[in-house]
């Protein structure tokens, strides 16, 4: 049996909290406006992946959870391109390296949050997919250029190539060589970002982003206003509230970009409905917090569906938890090491007694308690069977 190369990496799960929301080019992902975003942590939300290349496959494939996917897709076909051509220039260079680069892809993952949560897990999954095979082929880790091929196969995936807080520049080239995701701070910049994420159960299929967004771009009066007057300032403002620790406005940034990016949704023709009546009600009591609290202390989130993520900083975690587990402590993903219910704390004005807790605590299925995280780490994991070439 000829020789199995592999290497094992990880890929975290970013939020927006500047939308990414159009493409000015479809093929290469390129958007029509700067976004930011927090990446979490991996041990809440990760891919694994373990990718693997031998002269004896003969099939570039994948597996994810055990289920086998194509690799097929033109997407997906782009990605390991250019991971090929990487590796190729690097053999042409150093003729001691072993002639890899044409050798078929095992790609293995393994998703550590339920694929039911239905939380978009394409980001993650092109970070570890990228990252594992750029340690295979023993590229240079420059995560911005490796962004650019993790672009092309989901857009906010170049942002997962980063920890902490990211920010994706549009770039203005054609061939979309400054189109790539940077770090604005890393986690430990700014280490008390926690995040709560509610996933709201809804039986409709949502519009795949990239339909979505065709049609926000081709018909959405208001789209040419968000990309040409709200997001240039936004973006600016987002990164230094970022650089100053100041959750006051970041967090009004993040819930009025969330606002934003529904809006456009809802002036396409005809009109996108991301958020559901759950996602509302959300809104309202995070709003109702932060009005009992006199100050921002909790932001909320919504991308393609009706899921809300909430951003809070630690030392606000018993007001922010304390009055989430008021409706919806039936939830699975509470975890006493997280959170502890006895130190829940509601301030006197909020108006827990007006709010009927049958309604507002309707349509939730899970909560996921989480924070900012790290970037792609590689590890000595193997999530190959070295005999067979196929998942352990
Ligand atoms: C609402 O990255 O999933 O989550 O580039 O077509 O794969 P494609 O789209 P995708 O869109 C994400 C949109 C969003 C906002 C964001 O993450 O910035």
């Amino acid at each position: 049996m000829p020789e199995i190369h592999y290497a094992t990496s990880t890929g975290p799960v970013n939020i927006a909290t500047l939308k990414y929301w159009g493409k000015r080019d479809k093929d290469l992902n390129l958007p029509t406006n700067n976004s930011i975003s927090v990446t979490l942590d991996q041990n809440d939300l990760k891919t694994l992946t373990t990718a693997s290349c031998s002269e004896s496959f003969k099939e570039d494939h994948l597996w994810i959870n055990g289920e086998t996917y194509s690799l097929e897709t033109p997407r997906s076909i782009q990605v390991l391109k250019d991971l090929r051509s990487l590796r190729e220039e690097l053999e042409i260079s150093n003729n001691e390296l072993p002639k890899i680069s044409q050798f078929k892809l095992h790609i293995i993952s393994e998703n550590n949050f339920p694929t039911a949560a239905g939380l978009a897990s394409s980001a993650a999954g092109f970070a570890a997919l990228i990252s594992s095979v750029a340690k295979l082929y023993k590229l240079p880790t420059d995560y911005s250029e490796l962004s650019k091929i993790a672009r092309k196969g989901s857009g906010s995936a170049c942002r997962s190539l980063f920890g902490g807080y990211v920010a994706w520049e549009m770039g203005n080239l054609e061939n979309g060589e400054d189109s790539k995701a940077i770090q604005i701070a890393d986690r430990k910049h700014w280490p008390t970002m926690k995040a709560a994420i509610l996933v709201v159960s809804d039986m409709k299929k949502d519009v795949p982003s990239t339909s979505g967004m065709q049609l926000t771009v081709k018909t959405s009066d208001l789209f040419q206003y968000r990309i040409n007057e709200v997001v240039p300032k936004r973006y600016i403002e987002m990164k230094e509230s970022i650089l100053n620790k100041n959750f006051q406005k970041f967090a009004e940034l993040t819930m009025k970009d969330s606002n934003s990016f529904h809006s456009v949704c809802l002036d396409s023709y005809p009109p996108i409905f991301y958020l559901n009546d759950t996602s509302k009600n959300i809104i309202k009591l995070i709003n109702l917090l932060n009005e009992a609290a006199g100050k921002l202390i909790a932001a909320y989130t919504f991308d393609a569906g009706p899921n809300a993520v909430i951003y809070y900083e630690e030392e606000n975690q018993d007001y922010v938890l304390g009055m989430l587990y008021k409706f919806f402590d039936k939830l699975d993903g509470w975890s006493n090491d997280k959170f502890n219910p006895a130190n829940a704390k509601i301030f006197d004005s909020f108006p827990l007694s007006s709010l009927d807790k049958e309604i507002y605590s309707q349509g939730v299925s899970r909560i996921i308690l989480t924070q900012v995280g790290e970037g792609p780490v590689e590890t000595d994991d193997v999530l190959i069977d070295l005999e067979t070439g196929l998942p352990k």
